[in-house]
């Protein structure tokens, strides 16, 4: 096997920024089986008594998120919030439009947040700009967070929820510009709409998040004129700006496909720009900060969700069964999301159960990691604290689509204690595997290092329900300290953690 060489020049003064821990945020919809059948499956063997499927709690907490975005995605645009609140068995059965679904409201915003509460996570409340407005929004807003003596706490008391859930992030809407959304808007009437809403919230309580939509997708033919419209009319009164965007590998083209963070950071980069030109241009003291709020790889089902009947109540859509090519797709995306942590605060793998997920579930069976859950994992739990530039010399390969792309893609965190250099470095080379040596200035390290990677699986490799474990990362012995500092091998389509104790 052939080897390249690279260098990675870190330096304890060479700082991007501090992670904010909703970096690794997830995601789950009233779509598909991520609530029915996901999360919630009562008469489950692994279910509690309130319907949570207590396998697929575990495996939630094992990824450490601290956030999860709720109740949509396309579905909010057309949801009536109070519509899934009170008494079970007089929620009404609705149409959800967006996904051509059956809506029970078995599962509504207080069992939500009680899960939520039970996966040690917060939640992240969209509200419906679609078809509905200020009013719906302040009073769902009111419903959640207003301690009592108001009509709407006051009706979540007698719902049975005595304490308020205390939101603070709130998103105004969801992809206000696509036109499959119900209730589509123009930058002018969405950037109107969300000034009044953020007004009304801010009104209420000053110190809650908000976060814009901004484009649904880079490709959007608004983008980035969107952005600019839509903060042109409320910058002043949202905290961030959001970011939608899925990859694929529909032309079966794997240099490319393993090329897409490129996108992924040149989009940032966009709107960072766009952001910042509406600051200039309003001559504002205020950095609009971005939220990330669904990115992942999305395209297998989407062949099998074309023939899926409508109306029915947890429907088999959004179920892309992922790969270990994705997995190393998604190790540098989640690079991308941490070379941006100064400006990329919140992010939301979308989503976290059965629909474009690392979790699945058989429903009345057994729940397992799928190969995405792996680069998500290590990221969520190794990747917080303070995130390094790396200046990294290695050869590139040109793509048609992104350019020139090195073989490497590297990040390095210093974790909150300062007790560890952790690297996540993703090998592209289809066949040669690459010898890194690193420059550490200012780094001193204790001469103690591990090394795990995922590699030397079929690029097809899936977990199933059957072979779980198909897919997992494994220790390697690739890295080591000589005279020279330290080196690692890192073999040919790999993504790997490593971790340099520092002294
Ligand atoms: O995550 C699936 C869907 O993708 C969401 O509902 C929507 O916001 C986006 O188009």
């Amino acid at each position: 096997m052939n080897t390249i060489s690279a260098r990675i020049h870190l330096d304890a003064e060479f700082i991007i920024g501090e992670t904010d821990e909703r970096l690794f945020g997830s995601f789950l919809e009233h779509l598909g089986r991520a609530i029915y059948g996901g999360i919630y499956e009562p008469g489950h063997p692994e279910a509690d008594g309130k319907g949570f499927r207590k396998d697929v709690l575990a495996l939630v907490k094992e990824l450490k998120v601290p956030l999860v975005r709720y109740p949509g995605g396309n579905f909010v645009s057309s949801f009536n919030w109070e519509d899934s609140v009170g008494p079970v068995e007089k929620r009404p059965r609705r149409l959800d439009l967006a996904w051509r679904s059956v809506e029970p409201n078995e599962f509504g915003l207080n069992e939500f947040m009680s899960w939520a509460k039970e996966a040690g996570t917060q939640a992240m409340m969209a509200v419906n700009l679609g078809t509905r407005g200020v009013e719906a929004a302040s009073a769902l807003v009111e419903y959640c967070n207003h301690a009592s003596g108001s009509y709407w706490s006051d009706l979540r008391i007698s719902h049975g929820v005595k304490t308020p859930h205390n939101i603070r992030l709130w998103c105004l809407g969801n992809e206000m510009d696509g036109p499959w959304q119900v209730g589509q808007k123009t930058p002018d009437e969405y950037g109107r709409l969300a000034f009044e809403t953020a007004k009304a919230i801010k009104l209420f309580n000053p110190s809650l998040e908000l976060v814009a939509c901004g484009s649904s997708a880079p490709s959007m033919p608004t983008f980035p004129q969107w952005e600019s419209t839509v903060l042109g009319h409320c910058y002043d009164k949202v905290d961030y700006l959001s970011m939608h965007q899925y990859q694929n590998n529909h032309s079966d083209n794997s240099a490319t496909f393993l090329a897409c963070s490129r996108g992924m950071d040149a989009f940032i980069d966009s709107v960072v720009s766009t952001c910042d030109y509406v600051k200039a241009k309003k001559r504002s003291k205020k950095t609009m900060m971005l939220s990330f709020d669904e990115w992942n790889v999305w395209f297998h089902s989407n062949a099998s969700d074309r023939k899926q009947k409508p109306w029915n109540v947890g429907s088999h859509l959004l179920e892309d069964v992922y790969t270990f090519e994705d997995a190393l797709v998604v190790g540098c995306l989640l690079n991308s999301l941490l070379r941006h942590a100064d400006r990329v605060k919140v992010a939301c793998l979308a989503q976290l159960v059965n629909v474009i997920a690392p979790i699945m579930t058989e429903n009345g069976g057994p729940s397992w990691k799928q190969a995405i859950y792996w680069p998500f994992y290590y990221a969520s739990v190794y990747g917080r604290g303070t995130v390094l530039n790396p200046r990294l010399s290695v050869a590139h390969y040109e793509n048609e689509t992104y350019g020139e792309t090195p073989y490497l893609d590297a990040t390095a965190v210093r974790d909150e204690e300062g007790k560890y250099l952790t690297l996540f470095l993703i090998n592209r080379h289809p066949e040669e595997s690459i010898n890194v040596s690193y420059s550490l200035g200012g780094i001193a390290t204790s001469g103690k290092a591990s090394h795990l990677e995922l590699a030397g699986f079929d690029l097809k490799a899936v977990n199933t329900a059957r072979t779980p474990d198909a897919v997992k990362p494994v220790v390697s012995n690739g890295t080591k300290q000589s005279a020279d500092g330290w080196a690692s091998n890192l073999r040919p389509l790999s993504w790997n953690m490593i971790r340099i104790e520092l002294a």
